[in-house]
């Protein structure tokens, strides 16, 4: 019996993985513009840091993790997600030392052990920015514009920004207190799952999709009227900073999010192309205290991760052309050209022109016919000839126009796609 793969993970394979490079160089190259640099962290952690910082009530430490004891019996979990093993690299490290403010991506693979369905798997990638070490508003806002720079470049639309705060030690108990006091009141009309919430995490009900318990929802008191005054001040420094980068937005009271160590300014993004569901993009916000509660100093942060996934669902419309193929294929007439052949792809790669050459001995038909199908975008015949008299056939294969080059010149008039040099 064949091996397959296990459920909730995919292959990527080289027919689609040119939107995945470009999606990673798009963050890279945009997220330079920002000062941000690429930190990456190890796969697996010590369960305990996700179980102190994501909370040991949340769903993913209670029911997604990939836990597995080692050959000590230490407890080892996949990383759910990147914030808190980027938050214990930074203490771990003395990254506060270095400077005041730390500003750093990452773009890899995380697990969760959910019910995989339609943009949701068991293990997906991300790619996720974090501040440390500042707590003003206006940073949150750039942090958003990068966000959206990013996604423009990338051609994705039809996102929507939905923007909350969730209080902070000071405000949230005393609104969960009023919440679950409410909650309280409804508990024959909620779901089982929300009847549970209830009391082991009442913010949660907030997240509830059941439709049935829709209203009963809409209808409890939001968090926005029970902030303290710090921040509410914050949250609308937030939303000021956003219009004044022309950035639209929705302020969401039930957008909670479904790890714990958030306080004030969280956000989502969604898009409607996803269906009704597993349909946010990006989720992040501010964790202040997290660094805290692992051990460190004080210290502020921010971030957000974006599901590549689900990205990749929004761009494929716009994917053709996407895949790349090699630069030039070279065809040659028969194996008495083969060395040749193989000094000119030699010579050409040192110019960093990717060029192929077949081995299979195709006919010179063939060849041309496996050119196309590569997507190469200039074929150059070799024979006997050609050889003798350092002069090339070279056909650009997007509209068949052809010209004859000097073999010196081959490189460059490939390198200006086309533009003909004599
Ligand atoms: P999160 O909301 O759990 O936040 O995940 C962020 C994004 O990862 C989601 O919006 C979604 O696009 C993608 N995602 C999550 N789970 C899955 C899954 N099972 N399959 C496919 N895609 C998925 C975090 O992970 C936080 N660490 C974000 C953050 C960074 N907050 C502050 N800094």
């Amino acid at each position: 019996m064949k091996i397959k793969s296990v459920r909730g993970t995919h292959d990527l394979l080289p027919e689609s993985i040119g939107l995945w490079q470009q999606i990673e160089s798009t963050a890279r190259g945009v997220f330079r513009l920002y000062g941000y640099e690429e930190l990456r962290t190890p796969i697996f952690e010590k369960t305990e840091l996700f179980a102190r910082s994501i909370g040991a009530e949340s769903d993913i430490v209670q029911k997604e993790m990939y836990t597995f004891n080692d050959s000590k019996g230490n407890p080892i979990s996949l990383r759910p997600e990147g914030t808190a093993p980027v938050v214990r690299a930074y203490l771990e490290h003395g990254l506060h030392h270095d400077k005041s403010v730390q500003k750093l991506y990452y773009i890899g693979p995380m697990f969760r052990h959910e019910r995989p369905q339609k943009g949701r798997y068991r293990q997906f990638h991300q790619v996720g920015v974090e501040v440390l070490g500042s707590d003003h508003p206006a940073l949150e806002a750039e942090v958003i514009e990068m966000l959206v720079r990013f996604l423009r470049d990338l051609g994705a639309s039809e996102i929507q920004l939905l923007v909350n705060s969730v209080g902070c030690p000071n405000c949230r108990p005393g609104y969960v207190k009023i919440l679950k006091e409410e909650l309280d009141k409804l508990q024959d009309g909620l779901c089982a799952e929300c009847q549970r919430r209830s009391t082991t995490n009442p913010l949660r009900v907030l997240d509830c999709k059941v439709p049935a318990c829709q209203p009963l929802i809409d209808g409890l008191p939001s968090i926005l009227d029970h902030l303290c005054e710090e921040c509410r001040q914050h949250f609308e420094q937030f939303q000021a900073y956003l219009e004044l980068q022309n950035i639209p937005f929705e302020v969401v009271s039930r957008l909670v999010r479904g790890l714990d160590y958030y306080v004030g300014t969280t956000f989502e993004m969604i898009s409607s192309k996803l269906g009704p569901t597993q349909n946010a993009v990006v989720g992040g916000g501010r964790y202040d205290g997290l660094p805290e509660l692992l051990g460190g100093p004080p210290t502020p942060g921010f971030g957000f991760a974006l599901g590549i996934e689900r990205l990749v669902v929004l761009l494929e419309e716009n994917e053709t052309g996407l895949r790349p193929g090699p630069d030039i294929f070279l065809a040659y007439l028969d194996e008495s050209v083969l060395q040749e052949t193989l000094g000119l792809a030699r010579e050409l790669r040192d110019q960093g022109i990717s060029a192929y050459v077949d081995f299979e001995g195709r006919s010179l038909k063939a060849q041309m016919r496996l050119a196309n199908k590569l997507h190469s975008l200039f074929t150059c015949i070799i024979g006997d000839d050609e050889v003798k008299s350092g002069q090339f056939p070279i056909k650009r294969m997007e509209d068949g126009h052809q010209i004859t080059q000097a073999r010196e010149a081959i490189a460059s008039y490939v390198k200006e796609d086309g533009v003909i040099t004599s």
